[in-house]
């Protein structure tokens, strides 16, 4: 088992190719369930499949399931991973409301939040196809160095790397939630097929170890190396150590 790794010049055609992918998927399978992931990475990819649907592709019997949320943010905070979604896809396209998911970070019972996710993530068949960032400490969703292969979706801690990494999305680090609720590395691994976008040379060394290095918690997403239908799609600089080898 190998991930395969795509290649392509810039950031904008990453975006493009990623979103040609979807399109491709919800085109042969309508009803498709997806994995559907924030962070700056996937930004674009959202406009292009808001410009396909622009163009005559329809999401209406399509589901989704986001990967993660801050704990202790409602909904409607601007800086939530809901409004993230909303304003980059769920407002551009015509997705049904009652089938896109995200983890509820303001439940008064995170645990049984995690749980009732998993059950509906079950309930809808699994995913077909994830989108995935990387974190530059090697992290998928917030599966944080450290974390078990078997996780499933929990409370996690953020690492301090990543509250400074996300703090640009917020006025300070102090506003920076330290805890989410994530998809855990199981519940990433039980996707039919997995797609990771990563661009810029701050996401180069953790794509090779990812990639080239062990399979180790130390780089979370190394683990997708046990995968049987994952692709790493990469732009020439998230690439280069891989190239350099
Ligand atoms: C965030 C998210 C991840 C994302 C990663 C990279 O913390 N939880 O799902 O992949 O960090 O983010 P970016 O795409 O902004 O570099």
């Amino acid at each position: 088992m190998s991930v395969a790794v795509q290649i392509v010049p810039t950031p904008e055609d990453l975006a493009s190719t990623a979103a040609n992918i979807f399109a491709s998927q919800i085109q042969e399978y309508p009803d498709s369930v997806l994995g559907l992931a924030t962070g700056s990475t996937p930004v674009d990819t959202y406009a292009r499949l808001a410009d396909l649907y622009e163009n005559g592709l329809s999401f209406e019997d399509v589901t989704t399931f986001n990967l993660d949320e801050y704990v202790g943010l409602r909904q409607g905070d601007p800086q939530s991973y809901h409004s993230f979604m909303t304003t980059h896809l769920f407002d551009q396209v015509d997705l049904d409301p009652s089938r896109t998911h995200m983890p509820d970070g303001d439940s008064e019972d995170l645990d049984e939040a995690c749980e009732e996710y998993e059950r509906l993530l079950q309930d809808a068949g699994g995913i077909d196809l994830q989108l995935l960032g990387i974190g530059s400490n090697g992290h998928i969703a917030f599966n944080e160095p450290g974390c078990a292969e078997d996780s499933l979706t929990r409370v996690v801690d953020l690492a301090p790397e990543t509250v400074a990494a996300n703090s640009r999305f917020f006025d300070s680090e102090d506003d920076v939630p330290g805890q989410a609720i994530t998809a855990g590395i199981a519940t990433i691994l039980s996707a039919d097929k997995i797609l990771l976008l990563a661009y810029g040379e701050n996401k180069a060394e953790a794509v090779c170890q990812a990639l080239a290095g062990e399979i180790t918690s130390d780089c979370p997403a190394s683990f997708l190396q046990k995968h049987p239908d994952c692709t790493f799609l990469l732009d020439a600089k998230a690439a280069e150590l891989l190239t350099e080898q």
